[in-house]
């Protein structure tokens, strides 16, 4: 059995909490041979701050580029809204995506039957939904040079933001996009804006000319970011993989998340180039929530995002597709079971972070 080395990142506010949890099942794995984890601890956010004055330190990046997978929990929260812009503790996990290149941020949208009554659309549109949004999250207008705020001098300000694609970006996102459909329900959905921007048109045809190159069996549409925006809250069963540029990607993704209920359910995987020597590739898995100081330290977070990012690790950095598979399971099952934590609880009383962990390790260990 192949050894797999994780870095945990618990960071601040709940992530640490949400962090216990993982670390238990990854204990029960071990225990019951159902996989080898080695696992190290680094610092980021506001906790790196207090302890070594920077979001995250040479040390902790080296030992990040060198780690298998990176599994985070959350950075931020008030204590540090005061702290220089350059050293927030957003920028520790700006400079982990930065520095290890994780321009693939897979975003998957699940309805858990369970759920589907409160999610904000009907149950019919959302039940069984399983789609995934592919967001370049290396790329585009957050990123291109010039981005400026100037003064005209006549009581008016210029603000610029650059969206800037090559045909490399575009590609290897591309790439991404197909394997994942491959895996999936073999459709790949490509959203731009090619009537109104160039990015689009150069986005349009290399991903075109991509399909039709090495991926023509899979089923392959393009649609308008804001017609196809439309459609995702219409009918989102419509679609498998989307894949789109960094600024319609954060929208849409957020846009999809809320189909299926709280941020406490929902993971990410961002994931870099794939090393053509070693096989490997750098990856970051984390839920989508932050450090939510409003309930840190009560034992009310709810540890399904996180353990699912764990999840997302089992199956795009270690091929685990059975374990991953039973994770998923084990939680759908839970769930149905009636058990809730606080963000997710209609009636009765809610689980704490630790029995939402506790109860989902258990059923894993009964469906394996
Ligand atoms: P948040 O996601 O931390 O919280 C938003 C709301 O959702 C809160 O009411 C919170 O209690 C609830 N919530 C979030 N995760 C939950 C969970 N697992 N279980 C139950 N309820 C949950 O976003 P917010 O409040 O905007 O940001 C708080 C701090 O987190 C800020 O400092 C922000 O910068 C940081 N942040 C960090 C992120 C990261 O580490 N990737 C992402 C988003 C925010
Ligand atoms: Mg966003």
């Amino acid at each position: 059995m192949a050894t797999h080395n994780l870095l945990l990142v618990p960071g601040d506010g709940i992530g640490p909490e949400v962090m216990g949890e993982v670390k238990k099942l990854i204990a029960y794995m071990n225990a019951n041979g159902m996989g080898r984890f080695e696992t190290e601890e680094a610092m980021c956010g506001g906790c790196a701050i207090d302890a070594h004055g920077v979001p995250i330190t040479d040390a902790d990046m080296e030992r990040a580029k060198a780690t298998d997978a990176i599994l985070f929990g959350a950075a931020g929260g008030p204590k540090w809204d005061k702290v220089a812009y350059e050293i927030r503790p957003e920028a520790g996990i700006l400079r982990l995506r930065k520095d290890l290149q994780l321009y693939a941020n897979l975003r998957p949208a699940v309805c858990f039957p369970a759920l589907a009554a409160s999610s904000s659309l009907k149950p019919e549109v959302v039940e069984g939904l399983d789609i995934m949004i592919l967001r370049e999250l290396t790329g585009g207008v957050y990123f291109g040079e010039p981005k400026t705020i100037t003064d005209l001098g006549n009581g008016q300000k210029r603000a610029i933001d650059t969206q800037i694609y090559d045909t490399y970006e575009i590609e290897r996102i591309g790439r991404v996009a197909f394997e994942l459909a491959r895996k999936r329900r073999n459709k790949v959905t490509s959203m731009e804006k090619r009537n109104v921007m160039k990015t689009g048109v150069l986005w349009n045809e290399v991903m075109t000319a991509l399909h039709k190159r090495e991926y023509s069996d899979v089923e392959f549409e393009h649609q308008l970011a804001d017609s196809g925006g439309m459609q995702l809250v219409r009918w989102p069963k419509q679609f498998d993989v989307i894949v789109c540029d960094n600024l319609f990607g954060d929208m849409l993704s957020d846009i999809a998340a809320m189909l299926t209920g709280s941020l406490g359910m929902l993971p990410s995987a961002s994931l870099g180039e794939i090393n053509p020597k070693t096989k490997k590739r750098h990856a970051m898995y984390e839920p989508v929530h932050g450090s939510a100081p409003d309930i840190a330290g009560k034992g009310l977070a709810n540890p399904i995002a996180m353990i699912a990012s764990f999840g997302m690790a089992l199956r795009y950095s270690f091929d685990a597709l059975k374990e991953a598979d039973l994770i998923d399971a084990a939680i759908a099952n839970v769930l149905a079971s009636g058990l809730r934590t606080a963000d997710i609880k209609g009636d009765g009383k809610a689980a704490s972070t630790s029995e939402m962990g506790d109860a989902i390790i258990a059923e894993f260990g009964k469906l394996a």
